[in-house]
């Protein structure tokens, strides 16, 4: 066999989603698109905010000179300039352009970080259920993930985190608002993981992962990690906010009040093109820093939380709103999440099994749906709902 054993073992672990999604482009050759409901995957759907768009069209039309080429690896210098100002705005930490490093989205981010602090063997905490990428971003750079569990709510369970901590922890990848779950983190949560992390005799960054940043319901605010934590290192993604996840942009913020910052950005630079990113898409740095503040459309996404919930509560689902991102992680009427999955396909409704973020008993569902998917799939899943074994 010519792939790895590594490999293959991660392949047999690998994304419930991609599964699912595959899945329905089988279902929706054999039944017709309009009879297939799929509301796995997180790609939004819309076009990406106007600004966004314009800004795009400016950049390709004015061609500026040397603007296809290679630039410094952390990108060109006068985006991080404008972005670092922004990020000195939203969190009054003083960032400068030298903290920023453009990436390949929040997953180069995260990898090119990773890839920067950890020695083979080194751990990584991470609160479940979460984000399934994140086991095998550790493993690419021979960390060690350790899991630890969240309360009930799924808020940060403070006595765990405290309890797992080792002489080898060096990062805490933390994801607010959280995929798949929807939870933010309060402040006060924030607040007390850092007193946990000053009184430490080592340094242990929280890699704070914000692809989900703009996605805040209920007119809520989301504290920023970076202004709480002092060894804050923010992953941020513009896939999200601006429907763009095929571009791949986002960036790596290193705060300048983690001791050895200046030291660190230059390894990420280093590892960011040593990975073979090399640097973020030339095209796309620009048009990050020429669309200001875009936002997605948050009351369309908030008005399809607000619809589904309501369709599957009066269905019979017992079922929470998220405060943030644009998934709903719903308890499962039966404990085998993978069999309720199975339940809600033959129903032409696809979804993804609680088990591929680390906690069985739930599935995810995605927002990323056009509104009339919602309506339309709710007879589905009554009827799976009343095929349970009561
Ligand atoms: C929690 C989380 N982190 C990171 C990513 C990767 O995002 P990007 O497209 O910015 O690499 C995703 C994508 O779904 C995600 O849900």
């Amino acid at each position: 066999m010519i792939v790895a054993q590594v490999i293959q073992q991660q392949l047999e672990h690998s994304s419930w989603i991609r599964r699912m999604f595959e899945e329905g482009l089988r279902m929706k050759a054999e039944r017709g698109v309009e009879n297939v409901f799929d509301f796995t995957l997180g790609n939004p759907d819309e076009d990406p905010p106007a600004e966004v768009l314009a800004a795009l069209k400016r950049q390709v039309a004015a061609n500026p000179a040397g603007s296809h080429g290679y630039m410094p690896n952390a990108g060109f210098p006068k985006v991080r300039e404008v972005l670092a100002e922004r990020l000195r705005r939203h969190t009054g930490v003083d960032f400068q352009a030298r903290h920023l490093l453009m990436t390949v989205g929040s997953s180069g981010a995260i990898n090119t970080a990773l890839k920067a602090i950890l020695d083979p063997g080194d751990e990584v905490i991470v609160p479940m259920p979460c984000f399934s990428e994140y086991q095998f971003y550790i493993a690419n750079h021979s960390g060690k993930m350790v899991p630890v569990e969240t309360a009930a709510d799924f808020s940060l369970d403070l006595d765990a985190i405290r309890a797992a901590i080792t002489p080898r922890t060096r990062a805490i990848i933390l994801n607010s608002p959280h995929n798949p779950t929807g939870v933010i983190y309060s402040e006060a949560t924030l607040r007390e993981l850092e007193a946990l992390l000053q009184g430490l005799d080592h340094t242990v960054v929280v890699i704070s992962d914000e692809p989900y940043r703009a996605f805040v319901y209920d007119c809520a605010v989301m504290p920023e990690t970076a202004a709480i934590i002092t060894n804050c290192i923010v992953a941020h993604s513009y896939s999200k906010a601006w429907a763009v996840a095929g571009e791949r942009i986002g960036y790596l913020a290193i705060s300048p009040r983690l001791a050895g910052a200046d030291e660190l950005m230059h390894a990420c630079t280093f590892t960011n093109r040593i990975l073979g990113f090399i640097n973020a898409p030339a095209i796309w740095q620009w048009v990050a820093a020429a669309s200001g503040e875009a936002m997605p459309n948050l009351a369309m996404y908030q008005e399809k939380r607000d619809l589904l919930c309501e369709g599957l509560s009066n269905a019979g689902y017992e079922v929470s709103k998220p405060q943030g991102a644009f998934y709903l992680f719903m308890k499962t009427p039966i404990p085998d999440d993978i069999a309720f999955v199975r339940l809600l396909t033959s129903e032409g409704v696809l979804t993804v099994p609680g088990a591929g973020f680390g906690r069985g008993g739930y599935i995810r569902l995605s927002l990323t749906v056009p509104r009339d998917t919602i309506v339309r799939s709710m007879p589905g899943f009554a009827r799976a709902l009343k095929k349970c074994p009561k």
